[in-house]
């Protein structure tokens, strides 16, 4: 990562997620990562409002008479006020029934990018693969961005996120692998032979389904089977009560429904004659990745599904959270 934070100079790399959107830019020697919680909150208008507003530094956006809290301090005035935060974007992609989607996502998009300091300067965006169902949507979602960041001055790539997890973690491999970002609205994953996208895909099924399901058949909000499940999910452990019993079946519906896909995309990439000399690596990353016991569960699943592709060892990305914008990174500062 050093010899490719040496030359960093002027490129972000951004993943733009339906949980969270993350920069990743060069500082001095480092790398620097900033996030902000792909979300926001009405509030009624107020003068005293927006004082205490801009005296505690919370991220607002005013406009026509509407005000909204957005990024981490809108999960943090949802939980003060006991309400569910909006959503610019569902299912990987901009979400169609948010009215106010493309105005926050553009405000929380520059918050995080800021402004260029060159011509020359270029952000790499991580988009998804497309959904199986409306393959058509992602055009629209991928050149809205692009079109935002242009405004904003920036020369513009976009990154398959399957394939930014590659790039940030298969390098020793010579990029020959499957990665695969297991987030909040989507499971994406990519096979690559020697960073060269071989097949990728997309599966709806990811943390938001977990939230919403688990929610749905245990009488729960979604919002507390969320913070249940990133405090203390153990799928190493047998589940202690109604709720983590759910959170497991639910997990294996996830794990399932990747693997199924995947097998499916991977024979169709092989008997399209992409054979594969050697076993590749899978590396897993994204938040739903995170709890104990994630690895393990997914890859008995797939030791015993016949996998078509030859698959060495399934690892986890030391930084799961992190991976896709540090891919989306390394592949803006391959383009200069
Ligand atoms: N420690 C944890 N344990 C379990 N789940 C977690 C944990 N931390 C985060 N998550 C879940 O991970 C998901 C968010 O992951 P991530 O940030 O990778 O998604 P995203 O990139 O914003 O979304 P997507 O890629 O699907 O558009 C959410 O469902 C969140 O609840
Ligand atoms: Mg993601």
């Amino acid at each position: 990562m050093e010899s490719v934070a040496a030359s960093g100079e002027g490129r972000i790399g951004l993943d733009i997620g339906t949980s969270k959107i993350m920069s990743i830019r060069q500082s001095g020697n480092q790398l620097k990562a900033s996030t902000e919680v792909n979300a926001f909150l009405p509030l009624p208008y107020s003068r005293i409002t927006e004082n205490i507003l801009l005296q505690n530094k919370v991220h607002y956006y005013q406009n026509n008479g509407h005000f909204f809290v957005y990024g981490n301090s809108a999960e943090k005035f949802a939980g003060l006020f006991n309400a569910e935060t909006r959503r610019p974007m569902s299912g990987g992609l901009i979400n169609p029934d948010e009215p106010a989607a493309l105005t926050l996502i553009k405000v929380i998009i520059k918050g995080l990018v800021k402004k260029p300091k060159s011509d020359d300067d270029l952000v790499c965006f991580s988009v998804p693969g497309a959904p199986a169902d409306a393959p058509h949507d992602l055009i629209y979602h991928e050149q809205l961005l692009k079109g935002y960041l242009s405004e904003l001055g920036f020369k513009t790539k976009s990154i398959n996120e399957g394939q930014a997890i590659i790039f940030a973690e298969l390098e020793k491999e010579n990029f020959t692998g499957i990665g695969i970002s297991c987030g909040g609205g989507m499971c994406n994953a990519c096979l690559a032979y020697l960073s060269v996208p071989v097949a990728s895909f997309s599966t709806t099924k990811a943390g938001d389904f977990i939230d919403k399901s688990v929610g749905s058949v245990t009488g729960e909000s979604a919002t507390r089977v969320k913070l249940i499940k990133e405090q203390s999910l153990d799928l190493t452990k047998d589940p202690k009560d109604k709720i983590e019993e759910a959170l497991h079946i639910y997990y294996d519906e996830v794990i399932g429904e990747l693997i199924r896909t995947l097998n499916d995309s991977m024979s169709k990439a092989s008997s399209e004659s992409h054979q594969l000399d050697a076993p590749v690596p899978v590396v897993l990353a994204g938040g739903t990745a995170q709890p104990a016991g994630f690895r393990d569960k997914f890859a008995k699943a797939l030791e015993a599904s016949n996998c078509p592709v030859p698959v060495s060892e399934v690892r986890l990305s030391s930084n799961p959270s992190q991976a896709t914008a540090r891919g989306a990174f390394i592949a803006a500062v391959y383009d200069s």
